[in-house]
């Protein structure tokens, strides 16, 4: 059995800073209420017309690349997440694949939301794992910027989310001292409303429905959550599936380097480390600077760590995330 590993790493974020001052002029709420419940001080959005969800994803994809020791040429198969693709089909796993002219390797698109890097990974080290495949891209990307509600309405959802992307080249292991060492996966369908963009979708409403009516308090196209309720199962979920990750593996939270949880509400983010007694020096955030940018949130962050020198080879790192589905899932990996 083969194993895999973290081979480079990359992240892109917009240049366009929005701090929670720029966002109270667009909608009632003020920096105060944004940083107490988030943490958040500021995002950046995409300029229209600059960039893309593939777009951002490819610049962060060429950063991996280079960094690791294989070329684009010894990609052999691309894992696109997103909630936020260019187009409603095809997904943005096979624009990556022409605009960095890789061949014609297969390219899979993920679709599970905040957890969605989670799920890229934990298939690319299932492939690497069965010998199938020797060097996958792995990328996280959102632009939800130009799909938010940037009015009064939709502040609950809106403040919190920023756009960005982070990648991974995943290659085969040789050593035993960096190898992704196990993923736990779920899903708990019956949320599936409690955070959920409806529309457009073939299930309830078509774009030609929603332009028929014409009505503007349809907020189907919008995205919904409901944040009490999606904050108290994942603080739940992310204790239990990071708990499932190191007893698989027979560890302990003292064995853990680094934890990077996905950044969805920093108060989750300290309710965990709290729980699970970790200093500063074992949690990374960065969703102070970026905001919520769902599947591009733990390889943003994972890359940050690693430039910062937080994180080095050999070190026990835990990925965890939770979010709309609901889905959740972590990995634990010697980096
Ligand atoms: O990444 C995917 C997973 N997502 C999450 O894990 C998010 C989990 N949930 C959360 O992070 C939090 O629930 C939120 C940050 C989204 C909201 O914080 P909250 O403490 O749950 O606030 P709330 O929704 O209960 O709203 C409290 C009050 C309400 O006013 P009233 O009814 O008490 O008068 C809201 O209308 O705050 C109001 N409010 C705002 N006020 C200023 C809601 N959004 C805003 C806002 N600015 N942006």
């Amino acid at each position: 059995m083969y194993t895999s590993f973290i081979n480079g790493l990359g992240h892109y974020v917009p240049e366009n800073r929005v701090t929670n001052d720029d966002l109270s002029q667009w909608m009632e709420t003020s920096d105060e209420w944004i940083r107490e419940r988030t943490g958040i001080e500021e995002r950046r959005f995409a300029v229209k017309g600059e960039d893309t969800t593939t777009s951002m994803g490819v610049k962060a994809a060429k950063v991996a690349i280079e960094r690791s020791t294989v070329s684009k040429d010894d990609i052999d198969f691309i894992i696109f997440a997103t909630l936020s693709p260019d187009y409603y089909f095809p997904g943005p796993g096979v624009l990556v694949q022409r605009d960095l002219e890789i061949g014609t390797v297969g390219a899979l698109d993920v679709r599970n939301q905040c957890s969605g890097f989670v799920y890229a990974l934990s298939v690319a080290d299932q492939f690497i794992r069965s010998g199938m495949y020797k060097n996958i891209l792995v990328i996280g990307s959102e632009l939800h910027s130009h799909g938010l509600d940037m009015t009064t309405r939709g502040r609950s959802v809106s403040v919190i989310f920023g756009d960005g992307a982070g990648a991974a080249v995943v290659s085969r292991s040789d050593s035993d001292q960096s190898q992704i060492l196990s993923s736990h996966l779920h899903s708990e369908g019956q949320h599936a409303e409690e955070l959920a963009l409806i529309a457009p979708g073939m299930g309830k409403r078509w774009v030609s429905d929603i332009l028929a009516d014409n009505d503007p308090n349809d907020v189907s196209y919008m995205p919904y959550m409901n944040g009490q309720f999606v904050f108290k199962h994942a603080v739940v979920r992310f204790a239990e599936v990071i708990h499932e990750g190191l007893s698989h593996n027979g560890l302990s939270t003292e064995d853990i380097d680094m934890l990077i949880p996905h950044q969805a509400n920093l108060r989750i983010a300290q309710f965990i480390q709290k729980k699970f007694k970790l200093s500063d020096d074992q949690v990374h955030n960065n969703i102070m600077k970026y905001g919520n940018t769902t599947a591009a949130s733990i390889p943003i962050a994972l890359t940050e760590a690693w430039e910062l020198g937080k994180i080095k080879r050999g070190d026990l790192v835990v990925l965890a995330a939770f979010g709309s589905g609901f889905t959740w899932g972590s990995v634990i990996m010697r980096f």
